[in-house]
């Protein structure tokens, strides 16, 4: 009997013992070694003998005789497969049988080819969507806002108050479709700011946009049923629909959004939409009010729902924002998703689902399999920070300097590139999308090295099409930098272009 080394002594001790349990060099129903004998054979501590023996009992590998039989070995072992406690060191194997790769379930198979199909197209070893901090001093990747910006001191204030004065019903599992002051607080939003009427039993409250995708597929596709997506489009929303199973049909996006399918006949009728109408990720188009209608005449000749991922469209530079997609829908088809990973931060994993009222009861009992509910905390003070005019304010603010950034760089991309580039999607959002003219398209590696060599994190749009084009196109996230930056940035771009 050895100690591995990796641990706490006494879980090494336990481990010990439990070889040779397992390993049938101590049997049913014979005596084990005394805590000193064993501290003595170990070179441990008596106490620390006892914790191990402690450890054992209580999972029923040993069992205490009462007079002079002492402790014996338990007569029924667990099954073979039996796992042990996981060693907690990094990089030490762990002990237990299971060592081949499993066969997994249809399911379980799609989402891992899925996941390692979209973490391919986005050049990354796995699918991820973790971010390093940024080393590089000219960031343009998309989709960030600007942490500098958040009210975080304020937000602490809000979480530190909820979790002082939490009462039992708080620290109980809430309703799994979220806490009733979220939604109230978040309906009232709705209707003010995106000419949603969306009565809080409609809504749902999700860990982001990406479980808003998975319910929506567990709820609504069968494996195998039609879906329409943009091109190019969201690897996200892509990937949630691979996993489903579905035949993904791509239509392409141009400078009114995306183009809405004939309803062709004999086709298989399309089971569901998935668009981005207010700011189209990655091309920045906002859907046009004729294509808005149309879309939602086409849904409902295909008896198809659409999925609205509203994920940036309320910053917008040059009016009000839109009024969502779904507001217009008098055949409640549609589906809006709304995140906080824009205006506030990703890592809060805070989104919500406006739902036709039919489908609210399936996506609840979905979602109270999947994980019984959201974080209670968390909800209530985003409740408080909405409800208390925080959000708004933030948001007025943030638009406002968002705004001077964009500013800043669509003046450098005309001053620096001229007429050699054409940029769509800069009236919303946080990312916009420059178009080099003259240029065959592809993931141009050594562009992107000069880039980067010369401080300037590149991310050309190519990834986020199922056909890249023959064009070059580049997004540029502009939220988390100063303007001065910008126009730096954009010097030096122009420069690892040339
Ligand atoms: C199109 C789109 N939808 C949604 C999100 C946000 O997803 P989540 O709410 O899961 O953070 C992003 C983030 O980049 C996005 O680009």
């Amino acid at each position: 009997m050895k100690l591995d080394g990796v641990g706490r002594l006494h879980q090494q001790v336990y481990r010990a013992l439990l070889g040779e349990i397992l390993g049938g060099r101590l049997t049913a129903g014979e005596r084990v070694p005394s805590t000193r004998d064993v501290a003595t054979l170990l070179k441990v501590s008596r106490n620390t003998a006892l914790l191990a023996y402690e450890q054992l009992l209580a999972e029923g590998f040993i069992i205490p005789r009462s007079g002079a039989a002492g402790t014996v070995v338990a007569a029924v072992l667990p099954p073979d497969g039996y796992v042990a406690r996981p060693i907690t060191r990094p990089g030490v194997a762990r002990p237990g049988r299971l060592s081949a790769a499993p066969t997994l379930a249809a399911v379980g198979d799609r989402f891992v080819k899925s996941a390692r199909a979209c973490a391919r197209e986005l050049g990354l070893p796995s699918l991820t969507w973790e971010l390093a901090p940024p080393t590089i001093r000219y960031d343009f990747r998309p989709g960030r806002a600007s942490f500098g910006d958040l009210p975080y001191a304020l937000w602490r204030r809000l979480l530190n108050a909820r979790a002082r004065d939490a009462r039992v019903i708080d620290l109980e599992y809430g309703p799994p479709g979220g806490r009733r002051e979220l939604r109230e607080a978040i309906s009232a939003r709705l209707r003010r700011l995106r000419g949603l009427d969306a009565d809080p039993d409609n809504i749902v409250i999700v860990n982001g946009t990406q479980q808003a995708l998975d319910l929506i597929c567990r709820v609504l596709v069968n494996p195998g049923d039609r879906v329409l997506m943009e091109e190019p489009h969201y690897t996200g929303a892509r990937c949630a629909f691979m996993a489903a199973g579905v035949e993904l049909v791509f239509s392409p996006v141009d400078d009114h959004g995306m183009r809405v399918p004939r309803t062709g006949k004999g086709r298989r009728p399309f089971r569901l939409a998935y668009v981005t109408p207010s700011h189209q990720f990655p091309t920045g188009a906002v859907l046009s009010m004729e294509r808005r209608l149309r879309l939602i005449a086409w849904a409902a000749r295909e008896g198809a729902f659409i999925v609205e991922d509203d994920y940036d469209g309320e910053y917008r530079y040059d009016g009000p924002p839109l009024q969502a997609l779904t507001g217009m829908d008098r055949a409640g088809c549609a589906i809006y998703v709304g995140t906080f990973s824009k205006i506030l931060f990703p890592a809060l994993r805070l989104g919500y689902l406006v739902l036709p009222t039919p489908l609210v009861e399936p996506i609840v009992a979905t979602k109270a399999i999947a994980d019984t509910g959201t974080s209670a905390l968390v909800q209530l003070a985003l409740a408080d920070f909405i409800a208390e005019g925080h959000f708004d304010r933030h948001l007025r603010r943030t638009t406002a300097s968002n705004a001077a950034r964009r500013h800043a760089l669509t003046a450098a991309i005309d001053g620096v590139f001229g007429d050699r580039a054409t940029v769509t999607g800069a009236s919303a959002g946080l990312h916009l999308l420059m178009w080099l003219k003259g240029r065959r398209g592809g993931v141009i590696r050594d562009v992107h090295e000069r880039a980067e060599r010369a401080g300037v994190g590149l991310f050309t749009v190519d990834p986020f099409y199922a056909t890249p084009p023959e064009k070059t196109g580049i997004l540029l996230g502009f939220a988390p930098l100063m303007p001065a930056d910008i126009r730096e940035g954009i010097r030096r771009l122009a420069g690892a272009l040339k």
